[in-house]
């Protein structure tokens, strides 16, 4: 799921098959939006319309966001209202019941007009619900790809992109644009990978490769399993990924 162009490229396919279980695992913040049939939902970030097609099929009438036209395409393509728009400055107005959002706002750094295009985009009263990485999110992945980058004369620090808030951080992000936060907290999953770690990082990584040729990333992304096998990968070879999910009900003042 995407927001902005330059810091991940995403296919469609490499998606599909390296990450179907982001999609898989959402059932729960489907359980805490808790679509009624007939409602108006925006699904921000709703990359290739998997979670979109679920709230489809709950009856709400939904709209899907994605910054990236590959994803929207492959949302289309299930027959859902996809359209390609920058999370960071929605222009919808004040015409949903409810903002969803799953494991995509933390590609969104600029997390306070995230917030305010909400806000316009919902009616009075409407909820903005979702879960996405929260503060120690993926932390043992980022450490070994900072220290893979930084052993080679790089600032694999500066390249961190994502928005990785406490709950605390992120509940006055809300309240200070006039949402009630209903409910917020950390939610720690340990997440396995279908296609192990190379897979994850494959279809995650780039933006912490980018301008990096081809012949060295591979040793790069060696040393970076190497790094992580005695916390991340078990005794018959299966990987997990150290995902803290933020997740939060928040409703707009009436
Ligand atoms: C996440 O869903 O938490 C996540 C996915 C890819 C990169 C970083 C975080």
């Amino acid at each position: 799921m995407s927001t902005i162009k330059e810091v991940q490229s995403w296919s469609a396919e490499g998606y599909a098959r390296n990450a179907r279980f982001v999609a898989d695992l959402g059932q729960p913040v489907l359980e805490l939006l808790a679509p009624k049939p007939g409602e108006r939902i925006l699904d921000l970030g709703c990359g290739d319309g998997a979670l979109t097609a679920r709230l489809v099929r709950a009856g709400a009438i939904v709209v899907g966001a994605d910054a990236s036209a590959e994803l929207v395409a492959a949302a289309r393509a299930l027959g859902l209202d996809a359209r390609i728009a920058d999370g960071q400055a929605l222009a919808f107005g004040p015409e949903f019941d409810a903002v969803f959002s799953n494991a995509a706002l933390h590609w969104m750094k600029g997390a306070d007009a995230v917030i305010a295009g909400v806000r316009r985009a919902l009616k009075p009263g409407g909820r903005f619900v979702g879960e996405f990485g929260g503060h120690g999110n993926v932390a043992a992945i980022v450490t070994a790809l900072v220290a893979a980058l930084n052993a080679r004369g790089l600032d694999g620090a500066a390249r961190f992109p994502w928005f990785f808030p406490t709950p605390a951080e992120y509940a006055a992000k809300l309240e200070a644009q006039g949402f009630r936060v209903d409910s917020i907290g950390l939610v720690p999953r340990p997440t396995p990978l279908p296609t192990g770690m190379r897979g994850w990082l494959d279809t995650f990584a780039n933006p912490f490769l980018g301008g990096i040729d081809d012949a060295d990333r591979a040793p790069i992304l060696d040393e970076v399993q190497a790094l992580l096998a005695p916390s991340l990968r078990d005794q018959s070879g299966n990987w997990s990924a150290d995902y803290v999910r933020l997740r939060f009900a928040a409703t707009l003042a009436p």
